[in-house]
């Protein structure tokens, strides 16, 4: 791990503050959607912003960039007061992408880089846009620059295609690469793997990686809690515009109030994931050898299918860290025991197969970005 940070003797944390937030509040009319909010981000971290949906990241997010004045509260960047202007904000170092992609789509993706490159160079956006004189000299070293990031986001060969005919994921890495041409020393991810599948995610897990090992500070919004826990060095929690606990990722998936505030249904990837769902097999097998031991001794075949849906929902009750991931690694334990009860009870219906995803962790994965 590639930090800056250095640790005392009694382990307390020295790293500069790249981003140091306090006190930001953001009101809408009668709405206070960030309430007194405190936050740093010290040069070498990942920091990790969660909490439900309307919870107010975003718009701390947009407080932070100068998108929105802040109520109340300032925000400084590497010990200076940061002016509520984006351009401002860009110029001082801090760069992001956005939750609802914002690409010029009818242009190339190397020239969507060279425009996020503008802040730059000399030569002004429109400049780069209408390619003026001053801009064909300045062109080779920005190209030059931007296709280094493309390659380092995985998009090299993709320059020459229109932004709009990237798929989804790839988009979002295009955002990244844009936002990355600012030479920003810290960079806001907001919901940076919203709508990618496993895999583009675990890239994206190693492309935050490689961007903080090259000195940039990261702050990311993220529902795949997976995600969280694995990158942040700390995660804050923010609930109703507040943030409610802040910490190290063990400190805050095993905090009581995000739990009951946030994590109340499963997520993926939670301690004990793949246990339970060990247990939750075993278990629902146990029910559906149950429910045909009922079946046999009632003659009804509502008892069956009560004894069934009873099994099915408790195994799902009892099984609450279960998770996605966690069933597709016991697959064949869920689809067994789903089986046998099938074939020993041609009445019972397939309730106990279903109660498996039933725990699964999709609503920690739902973004709100469609
Ligand atoms: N420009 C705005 N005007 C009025 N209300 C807003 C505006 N932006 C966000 N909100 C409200 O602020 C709250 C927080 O929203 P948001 O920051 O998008 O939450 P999150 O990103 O955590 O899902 C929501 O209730 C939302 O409706
Ligand atoms: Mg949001």
């Amino acid at each position: 791990m590639t930090t800056t940070t250095t640790e005392t003797a009694t382990g307390t944390i020295t790293a500069a503050p790249v981003l140091e937030a306090s006190g930001v509040t953001m009101r809408f009319g009668g709405l206070t959607a960030v309430r007194d909010v405190d936050l740093t981000v010290r040069e070498g971290e990942i920091v990790g912003l969660i909490g439900p949906n309307g919870a107010g990241k975003t718009t701390f997010f947009n407080c932070l960039t100068g998108l929105y004045v802040p109520t109340e509260g300032q925000v400084s960047y590497k010990g200076t007061v940061l002016p509520p202007k984006p351009h401002l904000v860009t110029q001082a170092g801090i760069a992001r992408t956005f939750q609802n992609i914002r690409l010029f789509s009818n242009m190339t993706v190397l020239e969507n880089v060279l425009v996020g490159r503008h802040t730059r160079t000399k030569e002004g956006l429109w400049s780069a846009l209408l390619r003026g004189p001053g801009f064909k000299r300045a062109e080779a070293a920005s190209r030059e620059r931007a296709m280094e990031l493309l390659e380092f986001v995985g998009l090299g060969k993709k320059a020459d295609h229109l932004a709009r005919n990237l798929p989804y994921g790839e988009q979002r890495k295009l955002e990244i690469a844009r936002a990355l041409a600012s030479d920003p020393g810290l960079l806001l991810l907001d919901e940076p793997t919203a709508g990618m599948n496993q895999s583009e995610t675990r890239t994206t897990e190693e492309l935050v990686f490689a961007i903080r090992d090259r000195g940039i500070a990261v702050l990311v919004i993220e529902h795949d809690m997976k995600f969280i826990f694995k990158l942040c060095d700390r995660v804050a929690v923010l609930v109703q515009g507040e943030k409610l606990v802040e910490g190290t990722s063990e400190v805050v998936q095993g905090d009581e109030r995000v739990v009951a505030a946030y994590l109340g249904t499963p997520y993926e990837g939670a301690p004990g994931a793949e246990e339970a769902a060990e247990v939750e097999a075993a278990e629902v097998a146990a029910e559906a050898e149950a429910a045909v031991a009922g079946a046999e001794e009632s003659a009804t075949e509502d008892a069956v299918t009560e004894t069934a849906d009873e099994a099915a929902e408790e195994a799902a009750d009892e099984a609450p860290e279960a998770t996605d991931e966690a069933a597709d690694e016991a697959p064949e334990a869920t689809d067994e025991a789903a089986d046998d009860a099938a074939d020993e009870a041609p009445e019972a219906d397939d309730t106990p197969a279903d109660a498996a995803p039933a725990a699964d962790a999709d609503s920690t994965t739902e973004g709100d970005s469609k």
